[in-house]
């Protein structure tokens, strides 16, 4: 088969890695990709993964067998319908379903209408009124943009004030253009977070190996929050009560509330969860793999993801047994000095190979290539992750990788996992 990937960061990179194994694909294209996802795939740098009408366009001329639509963008913007549509298999949600993410308004009605455990909230498109909500609810509160707004709608306020200034700036600002307009606010959880990516086709739903994000830039869960500097699976929180417990109050809920809703989600459901004293709920869906997550689940991943990816598009996962390797897994992101905020990008990119030599998989996210040489391009650089019989094998391997490499201002933290060993 003749696979295409949307995407170009290092979830794309891990993706198309384990695409590259499986003896189904024969050719594997990537748009735009990366100069890592270059080594397994063929890229497309010129088709941007929010073009749509480019995607489809490169689908049709490069006659793709499949494809997968690895980001939240392209997925809101009705991808895989208008794949589809042409006669392109291809794997996702369609925008519909989509919304499981593109809107938290949408997600949580869901989750309120069919008692799936998640924060109490409340809706506004009238600031006034979400002011007036703030005031009366007082602080800790949590402020959430409606649609998507590349991890940045959140504000987790510890005082009133910044809640008005959050809601301020959401709907008045026009920070967020059109996904600010409405607004969520939600009573504060405290808990600790975990991950599930599932399998779903609409009629089965299979979880992965839970994993841990960490979302802030500095040890000890300090600074801003970012697209993730690092993640380990499985989770050693998500003990086998916490999940037996989450698939019958969250995951199967879940799976029946769609299709009560009258719409089939097909894809990778990513639930994020908070474990809090009332047990989990649901802090976000997600209607994608996980970044950087999924750097760490699917090399845990033993069965071929090509396969899985066709069952779940032709409700066909119940036939499948999902097979996951024993042991643990860790990814260490290095980003560019600076990041979130503002960072320079060119910087020559040395030990790579070394850390490869020391039994890691270094995933590209934001780099490029020159002649010979790869240089930084982006905030997250590099994800760097090895597996190991435990948690604290896998954590000390991923470590010694991501040493050996260096580039000017490299950033990691240096406690992913910690406080879990
Ligand atoms: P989200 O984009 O919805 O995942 O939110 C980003 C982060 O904000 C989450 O990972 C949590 O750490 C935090 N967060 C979101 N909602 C809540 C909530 N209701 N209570 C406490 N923390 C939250
Ligand atoms: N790691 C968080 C996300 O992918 O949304």
């Amino acid at each position: 088969m003749k696979v295409l990937v949307i995407g170009g960061g290092g979830r794309e990179h891990a993706v198309c890695q384990k695409l590259s194994q499986s003896p189904r694909v024969t050719q594997l294209l990537c748009a735009p990709g990366n100069a890592g996802i270059a080594q397994v795939a063929r890229c497309v740098p010129e088709v941007k993964a929010t073009d749509i009408d480019a995607i489809v366009a490169l689908a049709k001329r490069e006659a793709a067998d499949f494809v997968c639509v690895t980001p939240d963008d392209p997925l809101a913007l009705g991808c895989v319908d208008r794949l589809e549509a042409e006669g392109i298999p291809a794997f996702g949600p369609g925008a519909y379903a989509a919304q499981m993410e593109s809107s938290k308004i949408f997600s949580k009605n869901l989750m309120r209408k069919y008692g799936i455990p998640t924060a109490q909230s409340e809706s506004f498109e009238n600031m006034d009124a979400a002011l007036a909500y703030v005031r009366a609810q007082g602080a800790p509160i949590v402020v959430k943009a409606d649609g998507l707004a590349l991890g940045k709608g959140v504000v987790v306020a510890k005082t009133v004030e910044e809640a008005e200034q959050a809601v301020t700036d959401m709907m008045q600002g026009g920070k967020f253009g059109k996904s600010g307009a409405r607004v969520l606010i939600e009573e504060c959880m405290t808990g600790r977070e975990v991950t599930v990516l599932c399998f779903c086709d609409g009629k089965t739903i299979v979880p992965m190996r839970a994993s841990q994000d960490h979302k802030r830039a500095f040890d000890g869960d300090m600074g801003p929050n970012t697209g993730g500097m690092g993640a380990f699976a499985p989770s050693p929180l998500y003990t086998k009560e916490i999940a037996e417990e989450t698939e019958r109050r969250i995951l199967l809920p879940t799976l029946h509330a769609m299709n009560a809703e009258g719409f089939t989600f097909k894809g990778v459901l990513y639930v994020g969860l908070m474990l809090t004293a009332d047990g989990p709920k649901v802090v976000e869906y997600n209607a994608r793999f996980g970044d950087p997550e999924t750097q760490a689940v699917l090399p845990l991943l033993e069965s071929d993801l090509m396969e899985i990816m066709i069952a779940v598009r032709e409700q066909r996962l119940s036939e499948l047994c999902v097979r996951w390797k024993d042991g643990a897994a860790a990814c260490i992101v290095l980003a560019s000095g600076g990041y979130p905020g503002k960072y320079e990008s060119g910087k020559v990119i040395s030990g790579l190979e070394e850390a490869e030599r020391l039994g890691a998989t270094v995933y590209h996210a934001g780099t490029r290539r020159e002649g010979e040489r790869y240089v930084t391009a982006g905030g997250r650089v590099l994800g760097v992750t090895a597996t190991g019989d435990t948690l604290a094998d896998a954590v000390s391997g991923a470590y010694a990788a991501a040493r050996a490499i260096h580039f000017d201002g490299v950033h990691m933290r240096s406690d992913i996992g910690s406080r879990d060993l």
